[in-house]
């Protein structure tokens, strides 16, 4: 089973699809790493995250072994993984990865941005999860203040602000539920409340995915 959770920043996806993932046995893939490696690779190389070619390049170019980098994480670099992840060809160049990883048995986790919309649309169980953007911001300033960054709650709001407007706001592959997901609004919610919320969920799916292939069950 796929199962796929897409939101925007930092409404604690990350923390719940790992989880999902080890408690069904399942491949976890934070898609978001990928864009980050990425911006990272174009940065660092003192280039342009807003020229297509050059970060298609960088892309196509991108070792596994970079997506353990723990100087991904940053607000500098997620910044320019949201222009990084607005360029098609960047996309097109990380679709295939995304797509051998989902197929993996007996299921995968996805999370990011478009995975229940594009990488996946067939998926079994698709989630979205949101929260206010006060509360994103503030989890997302408690994780960099717990990694020793110091940032104030007020300029962390409108980082995150910007890039989900940039996400939404894209003509390939935008921010959006797809139609068949199951939305979990997670503004206070604990984190365990969430994790068995979905957890139900999955526990559901799954009964109807190994019923059979009868008309009721897919
Ligand atoms: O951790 P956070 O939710 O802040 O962001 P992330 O998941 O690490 O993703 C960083 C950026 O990559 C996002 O702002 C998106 O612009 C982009 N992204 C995307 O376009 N598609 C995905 N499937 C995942 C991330």
């Amino acid at each position: 089973m796929i199962v796929t959770i897409d939101g925007p920043a930092a409404a604690g996806k990350g923390t719940l699809a790992r989880r999902l993932a080890t408690a069904l046995g399942y491949v976890y893939l934070d898609t978001g790493v990928l864009y980050r490696a990425v911006a990272k690779s174009v940065l660092d190389a003192g280039g342009d995250p807003d020229d297509g070619a050059e970060a298609a390049a960088h892309a196509e170019a991108l070792e596994p072994a970079v997506l353990e980098d723990p100087g991904l994480r940053g607000e500098e670099v997620g910044d320019a993984a949201s222009r990084v992840a607005a360029l098609p060809a960047v996309r097109t160049a990380l679709l295939a990865f995304q797509r051998r990883v989902a197929a993996t048995p007996p299921g995968a986790v996805l999370d990011g941005r478009d995975t229940g919309t594009v990488i996946c649309p067939e998926a079994e169980l698709k989630l979205f999860v949101t929260a206010s953007i006060e509360e994103r911001a503030r989890r997302r300033l408690e994780e960099l203040r717990s990694r020793g960054e110091t940032h104030k709650l007020p300029q962390v709001l409108a980082e995150v602000a910007a890039r989900d407007s940039r996400d939404r706001a894209r003509p390939t592959a935008p921010l959006r539920p797809a139609d068949d997901a199951v939305e979990i609004d997670t503004t206070g919610m604990t984190p365990d409340a969430v994790f068995e919320r979905a957890l139900l969920l999955a526990g559901e799916r799954l009964a109807v995915v190994e019923g059979g292939s009868g008309p009721s069950g897919k």
